[in-house]
């Protein structure tokens, strides 16, 4: 096979040259010993639908969509998976006889995440919090559900965006505010940052955990940093966290093994690649 033949997948996203999924997949076709690659290919919004529409004679065997063309591939696709569908967003693309397949896999990776470092997190259920109303709330809301928690508190800065996850999930979603978080806490068996607060260069998250029960997980979708102030301060107070890395790593599995056939393990010496190259070592 000529260099140029080799199967390749991609990375779609504007901008996209931050994306850290070359990485993940570079070392599993490193690591299965798969003659393959995985590129970023930037797309502008505007052209992002003819391209997914000539997707089968491009030069890509399958892809991950990122911010902001994940509606857009929804969209385009011939096919969604059921998560794609309940969410409106596809993040995973491959092809079946030619035609355009899209999934969602953002749901997924937040759970095994939550799954690989707590353990019975199945079995917990209960009142959860989610902060954000976003894309990335609309699959941290779905896989909470999916879970059984109840009720899925949903808390926004536009109340708007609060209420359209109240419509597209309905119950056990309730929409708030932050003014509410003090008195949503005392009960919560779940809390979940999906803002961009904390983020690096983003203004911190600052919440009083103090009337939180100690037996409340605290988890952030944002992993650089990969210690959040909300995380600081959740362990500051005793609370268990789990960092966002995971999900990163988790979500990127199904679409390896729809492109490349071979479910690949997410597992210590990728999670330290990915922090290498985000400068921590652990
Ligand atoms: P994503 O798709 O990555 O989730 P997004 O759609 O831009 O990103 O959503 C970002 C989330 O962070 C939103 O919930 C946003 O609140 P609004 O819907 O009110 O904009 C929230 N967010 C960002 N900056 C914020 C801030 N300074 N204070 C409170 N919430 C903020």
């Amino acid at each position: 096979m000529s260099a140029s033949k080799i199967p390749t997948a991609a990375v779609l996203g504007w901008p996209v040259k931050h994306s850290r999924s070359p990485l993940i997949h570079r070392h599993w076709l490193a690591r299965y010993g798969i003659e393959g690659d995985y590129v970023r290919h930037a797309v502008a919004p505007e052209e992002i639908s003819d391209f997914l529409s000539s997707f089968a004679t491009g030069p890509f065997i399958g892809a991950n969509v990122t911010v902001p063309h994940k509606e857009a591939a929804f969209a385009a696709v011939a096919k969604a998976d059921g998560v794609a569908t309940a969410l409106g967003a596809v993040n995973t693309l491959w092809l079946e006889k030619g035609e355009l397949i899209g999934g969602n896999t953002d749901a997924l990776g937040f759970l095994a995440n939550l799954d690989q470092h707590v353990p019975n997190f199945g079995a917990r259920g209960g009142p959860a919090i989610v902060l954000g109303a976003g894309g990335a709330a609309r699959a941290v809301i779905h896989a909470l559900k999916a879970r059984g928690f109840a009720p899925v508190y949903v808390v926004n800065r536009s109340r708007d965006r609060a209420e359209a996850m109240v419509e597209r999930f309905g119950a056990p979603v309730i929409a708030a505010g932050w003014q509410d978080v003090p008195g949503l806490l005392k009960d919560a068996a779940l809390l979940v940052n999906t803002t961009s607060l904390g983020m690096e260069g983003q203004p911190p998250l600052e919440i009083d955990l103090a009337p939180a029960p100690d037996t409340m997980l605290v988890t952030d979708i944002v992993y650089a940093p990969l210690e959040t102030p909300l995380l600081k301060a959740a362990r500051g107070r005793g609370l268990a966290t789990v960092d966002g890395l995971g999900m990163l790593l988790h979500q990127a599995a199904p679409g390896f093994e729809h492109w490349f056939g071979v479910r690949p393990e997410v597992t210590d010496e990728l999670r330290r690649i990915i922090l290498s190259d985000m400068g921590v070592t652990a």
